[in-house]
């Protein structure tokens, strides 16, 4: 039996899964590494953590597969950090990630550069708090020193293909999230980094998500049992490599994805590269050699996982009864997801939460179910944002939150598209398999893997009738707290 690896670099932990040739799962196993906040809005992680969990999962993996033969390990990984090496490769500081938000100042001097228009125009994006180019910039302005002795900046994901094979390399999908990806072109855009006074040589080499940047070195097959000179694949970001383990690309028309995790992510792909033209949701490339529209609610499940820490008493499943058991509307009580920021539609990581309506007759299911209905109204808003892009026929469900009928229910009902399970949903890792099988020469390219690969639907919940009503006391909400927060 051939089977392939493929690993996902995740904020909380690591995610490796061995994938046989239909991509059916035979093993997995996973690492967990600790996130730092050393001050209010940075988010850190330690490379070599990375590296220590990654070393612990491939050996764990190594060990369930007995004989099988390994024939390639592919990549995937959060997108938007960055991995500052001087020349021997060693970091020169903790990594920020995709959700620091230290950069406001750096965006700002971005947006001086260049006007947006054209930023949106060349990369798909405007300035993003989040994405990498802002946090080059962070470190030139903060620590010269530092930026002095800086030789490579490297997506984290693209830092773990270094440490395994040596090769500064990157991909499209990834590279697409740094800000300074020529999205139609599919080079750095030297004339954004001049404007910047950067140099193109600071970033790794490009190339498509299926390509084999390089072979496992001797040390790491020594530590974990894997064949030295095993093909490893340059692989995707998460979302791109996600939408791969569903079946989603450009081969498969009017499918998309929804996903409710820690944030709630839209991806619909798209054939060529299409921004939304004030930027509200983001365009990237997509692993398949197209491109794709992402939507991100950041607090999706991390809203419900918040409420929930409130009532530590009770477990999820009395809470989701109790919103069970609320009315549609939960009785005139809405809720704004904004608990860390919003990136879509509104792109403002200063904006916050709220609960609108609140009454003595108020209980817990209804904040509960409040919750529900917020992230689902919030996700029709983003998607109201990108149908004139891209429309869908359906979108298929995954992440935590997926296992609540209400929930999908709701969704189903705010963004008036039908929302299906797959069979066996793995996430990100399972995509980075599947590229991996293509790198290795078990599929000729990616178009052919994914029809031998693409997971079953299975049936959908109903969608929930009657909540589009409340889209516009929702979206009123929302303006009214844009404007408060503008007062303060
Ligand atoms: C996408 C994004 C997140 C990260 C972390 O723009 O910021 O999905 O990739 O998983």
């Amino acid at each position: 039996m051939r089977l392939a690896l493929g690993l996902d670099l995740g904020t909380s932990g690591l995610k490796a899964v061995a994938l046989d040739e239909q991509g059916r799962k035979v093993a997995e196993a996973k690492a967990t590494y600790p996130l730092h906040t050393p001050r209010p809005g940075w988010t850190e992680q330690e490379p070599q953590d990375w590296l220590r969990a990654a070393r612990e999962a491939l050996k764990a993996l190594r060990e369930k597969l007995g004989e099988a033969e390994v024939v390639g390990l592919g990549l995937s990984g959060q997108m938007h950090g960055a991995v500052f090496l001087d020349r021997a490769g060693q970091p020169l500081a903790p990594a920020p990630l995709w959700n620091d938000q230290r950069t406001a100042e750096e965006v700002a001097q971005i947006e001086a550069a260049l006007p947006q228009r054209e930023l949106i125009r060349r990369t798909g994006n405007p300035a993003v708090t989040g994405f990498q180019l802002p946090k080059l910039l962070w470190l030139r302005n903060h620590s010269p020193e530092l930026f002095r002795r800086l030789y490579k900046v490297l997506l984290p994901k693209d830092y773990l293909a270094f440490a395994l094979t040596g090769a500064w390399a990157s991909e499209y999908s990834d590279a697409s999230g740094v800000g300074a990806l020529n999205l139609a072109e599919k080079r750095w855009d030297s004339e954004i980094l001049h404007s910047l006074g950067l140099e193109e040589g600071l970033f790794p080499e490009l190339g498509p998500s299926e390509r084999v940047v390089g072979t496992l070195r001797p040390e790491w097959a020594r530590e974990t049992g894997l064949p030295a000179g095993l093909p490893v694949v340059a692989g995707a970001g998460d979302n791109a490599a996600a939408a791969l383990g569903l079946g989603v690309s450009r081969h498969r028309k009017g499918v998309g994805s929804v996903s409710l995790g820690t944030s709630g992510v839209i991806f619909i792909p798209l054939e060529v590269p299409t921004p939304e033209p004030e930027g509200r949701v983001h365009l990237f490339a997509h692993a398949d050699g197209g491109y794709h529209l992402l939507g991100v609610t950041l607090s999706a499940a991390g809203s419900l996982e918040w409420l929930r820490g409130l009532f530590p008493e009770v477990s999820l499943e009395t809470l989701l009864a109790e919103a069970e058991a609320a009315p549609l509307g939960s009785e005139g009580l809405l809720f704004l997801p904004f608990l860390a920021g919003e990136r879509s539609p509104y792109l403002n990581p200063h904006l916050r939460g709220a609960f609108v309506g609140l009454s003595l007759a108020h209980k817990r299911g209804h904040l509960v179910r409040s919750v529900l209905e917020g992230v689902a109204l919030s996700l029709g808003e983003v998607y109201q944002v990108m149908r004139p892009l891209a429309e869908v026929q359906r979108l298929l469900a995954t992440g935590g939150g997926a296992a609540s009928d209400l929930w999908l229910s709701l969704l189903s009902g705010a963004l008036g598209v039908p929302v299906v399970r797959v069979s066996g949903d793995e996430g990100a890792a399972r995509g980075a398999g599947i590229l991996a099988l293509v790198g290795a020469g078990v599929y000729l390219d990616v178009a052919q893997a994914l029809q031998a690969t693409t997971p079953a639907e299975l049936s959908s919940p109903l969608p929930q009738p009657g909540i589009e009503a409340y889209r516009l006391g929702y979206a009123r909400a929302v303006e009214k707290v844009i404007e408060l927060h503008k007062g303060c």
